[in-house]
């Protein structure tokens, strides 16, 4: 049975993809850094939890070691993610960004998936099919927010999306140092979540579509790219 761990899954795209590859027959480990909110959505999905803050090394290396002691892992999903916000629910531009909530959200959207997939390494390592999805964004597209016009260009923040563009290229180097793992980078669409209080205009059934899709890849899919449900983006 293909085992698979998916951070930051008690809710949101997550939580569908959790959803999703449970009944593809997936032991799926949950990923939550609040025991009580993992517990509630491991009993919904009828799947395994564990307490995982992607901030956090301890709380990692003890995920690591369980999820080792349990029999090992085939497919990491980095999921976990947030975008900083005023507190009137704002995008933080130019003209108010800082240093500190630069580093915040690094903190997780950057940090936490090297800091995850540094720890489960050696366990994906040992599977036959090992996978790696990590969750981008169609705003890390470099090509997208300089093309004028379009909702991309028009978006103003900067740490969330200066967060993703550092996951494409973490992708792209860890892709090329272990090519016998499928290591991809995601888009799942504008989805209506909390990440951006169900302003998004896709379902989370619609969003974990390319997810799902590429969780599943055999040791002959593709690794090192950058996708949406509709195809490859320009970086
Ligand atoms: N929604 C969209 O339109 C969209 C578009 C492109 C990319 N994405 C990406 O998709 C991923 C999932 O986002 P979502 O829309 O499903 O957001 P969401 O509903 O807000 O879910 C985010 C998940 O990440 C968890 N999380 C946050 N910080 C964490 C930490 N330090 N350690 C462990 N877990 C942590 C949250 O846990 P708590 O419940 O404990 O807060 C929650 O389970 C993110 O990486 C996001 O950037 C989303």
């Amino acid at each position: 049975m293909t085992k698979t761990l998916i951070t930051g899954a008690n809710k949101g795209l997550g939580f569908e993809t959790a959803r999703r590859l449970v009944a593809a027959g997936h032991t799926v480990y949950v990923g939550s850094r609040d025991p009580e909110r993992g517990r509630r959505a491991a009993e919904q999905l009828g799947s395994l939890w564990v307490q995982l803050d992607v901030t956090d090394d301890a709380s990692v290396a003890a995920a690591a070691k369980a999820i080792e002691a349990d029999g090992g892992l085939d497919v990491l999903i980095n999921n976990a993610g947030i975008e900083g916000r005023t507190p009137d629910g704002g995008v933080i531009g130019a003209a108010d960004v800082t240093a500190d909530e630069m580093r915040s959200t690094f903190e997780t959207n950057v940090f936490g998936v090297v800091r995850v997939t540094h720890a489960f390494l050696p366990l994906l390592q040992k599977s036959d099919a090992p996978v790696v999805v990590n969750l981008s964004s169609g705003l890390a597209s470099l090509a997208r927010v300089t093309d004028a016009g379009t909702p991309t260009h028009a978006y103003p923040g900067v740490a969330y999306p200066a967060s993703k563009t550092a996951v494409n290229m973490i992708t792209v180097q860890y892709a090329k140092a272990f090519p016998g793992m499928r290591i991809n980078a995601v888009e799942p669409g504008y989805t209506a979540t909390d990440l951006n209080a169900h302003t998004g205009i896709q379902t989370v059934e619609e969003g974990a579509e390319i997810i799902v899709r590429m969780a599943q890849l055999g040791p002959d899919g593709p690794t090192g790219t950058y996708v949406a449900a509709e195809g490859p983006l320009p970086w």
